[in-house]
């Protein structure tokens, strides 16, 4: 019930006050982003924190001019791999073994797997897989940031080629996916602070579905099976 009071209380703030996040509230929303769960666990992105107000200026000239970007305490920036590379899923999964006390070749089966599945995908795919992944912590920072009662406000309202070489991400592979300006709302300049939140209504939203529903696909998928048991 509490998530869900928060999750109310949140909107995406339009107008901050400029008042600075205590540093444990700022840490417990970290710690939220952090503990996201990724695809293979492998965590194939970064989080940059800035509260420089020089760097912060020059990023609201490319986040279209939104003046949450220096208005906020923090602004959080999400940085995705730009692909996978053997070198980059081995350096995981030997960290995972090694905080797990296993050999590195545990998981080099599943480890070789993923690698040609993602080869096979094509580059366009790989960023994008990253990028996915990226969101899953944001969603969480977002949801810990209503929680501690820190407004933010979630944008990809900013060019990510100008914000890659602003921070010179590309150099290390990286590609910013998503931004949270994390503050203080200014409720008197703030538009959206009273207005009504709109989602979908349940029924709209939420389909039950059973196997009745998916007879339509049920003869592929047991041809599929089958297939796939023959080889
Ligand atoms: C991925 C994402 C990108 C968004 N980009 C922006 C943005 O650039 N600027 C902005 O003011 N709001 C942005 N929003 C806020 C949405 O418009 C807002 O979350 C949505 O209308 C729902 O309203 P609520 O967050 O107030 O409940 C973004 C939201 C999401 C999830």
């Amino acid at each position: 019930m509490a998530l869900l009071n928060d999750l109310h209380w949140r909107y995406a703030t339009k107008k901050m006050n400029g008042q600075v996040v205590p540093q444990d509230k700022l840490d417990y929303i970290l710690e939220a982003a952090r503990l996201a769960p990724s695809s293979s666990g492998l965590q194939q992105y970064k989080l940059i924190v800035i509260s420089d107000r020089a760097l912060l200026e020059k990023i609201r000239t490319i986040a279209y001019n939104q003046s949450q970007i220096t208005e906020c305490s923090h602004l959080l920036i999400w940085a995705a791999w730009d692909g996978y590379n053997e070198d980059r899923i081995s350096e995981r999964f030997n960290e995972m073994m090694d905080l797990r006390g296993l050999p590195h070749g545990t998981m080099d089966a599943y480890k070789n797997t993923i690698l040609e599945l993602y080869k096979n995908a094509g580059p366009d795919w790989q960023a994008h897989h990253a990028a996915k992944q990226s969101y899953i912590s944001f969603g969480l920072a977002i949801a810990a940031a209503a929680e501690q009662k820190v407004d933010a406000t979630p944008m990809e309202g900013f060019l990510a080629d100008q914000l890659d070489e602003l921070l010179s991400l590309r150099k290390d592979g990286y590609r910013s996916t998503v931004i949270l300006p994390l503050g203080y709302r200014e409720e008197a300049g703030d538009w959206l602070v009273n207005m009504k939140k709109f989602r979908l209504s349940k029924d709209e939203f939420i389909t039950e579905m059973t196997l009745a529903d998916a007879a339509d696909i049920k003869g592929t998928v047991s041809l599929d099976l089958n297939d796939f048991a023959q080889k």
